[in-house]
């Protein structure tokens, strides 16, 4: 049964314009292994998305002129955090997340009034969207691993992706391995894509545009 932990206001002052190294992560690394040595394959990496990587994902799926965005499988909140800091003041981000104890540190660590956790699973989006009474996103953007998931699952949260999006919106997804663009052509056609060398592993990042 998918639960929502609504996060209290606050502020994000810790965070910086600038990109930071790619070691150490300040993210909740800990937490971040701790759930990758539990659920390998729903997590797909032992450490959190780099600064550098954040910001490719905030410019790519232009959050800044983005009034709501649904984040797929935002993990310790790192990409969570850049979203929040690129966001109009009046935008909305829906974090959907599978693992409930990200989603407790998500709730406990980014306060934002701005953004909304649900626990619940990235083939479900409208269900999500229901729940709290949200319109079509503009953005979506996901990092979470197609490659060691069914294929069907990816082909369902793909479809789930496409039928929440705005006209005009766009999906933007980070990935080591092509599976995502493989399995994405079938539902968007093909993707136009980027390399972001500065984080480990370095990822493509394959956005779609909808009509
Ligand atoms: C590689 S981590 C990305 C974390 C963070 N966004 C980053 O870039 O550092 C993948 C995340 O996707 C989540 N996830 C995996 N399958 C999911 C699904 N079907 N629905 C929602 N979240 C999922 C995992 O629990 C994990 O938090």
């Amino acid at each position: 049964m998918p639960e929502t932990l609504q996060a209290p206001p606050s502020d994000n002052s810790d965070l910086s314009d600038k990109p930071h190294p790619l070691i150490p992560q300040p993210d909740h690394p800990i937490a971040f292994l701790r759930g990758f040595l539990e659920r390998p394959k729903e997590v797909g990496s032992i450490i959190p998305s780099s600064r550098w990587m954040e910001r490719r994902i905030t410019r790519s799926a232009e959050i800044a002129k983005s009034n709501l965005i649904i984040e797929l499988g935002p993990g310790t909140g790192g990409t969570t955090k850049a979203l929040l800091q690129a966001m109009a003041p009046e935008a909305r981000l829906l974090a959907i997340e599978i693992n409930p104890d990200f989603c407790e540190l998500l709730t406990q660590t980014v306060r934002d009034p701005r953004l909304i956790v649900h626990q619940g699973s990235a083939a479900d989006i409208q269900e999500a969207l229901t729940k709290h009474d949200l319109t079509t996103p503009n953005a979506v953007l996901s990092g979470i691993p197609f490659s060691t998931m069914p294929k069907e699952l990816g082909l369902s949260i793909l479809q789930s992706v496409k039928e929440s999006l705005a006209p005009g919106g766009r999906f933007v997804a980070y990935q080591f391995r092509d599976v995502v663009h493989t399995l994405g052509k079938q539902i968007f056609g093909p993707a136009s894509i980027q390399l972001e060398l500065l984080n480990m592993p370095p990822m493509r990042v394959y956005r779609w545009d909808m009509p």
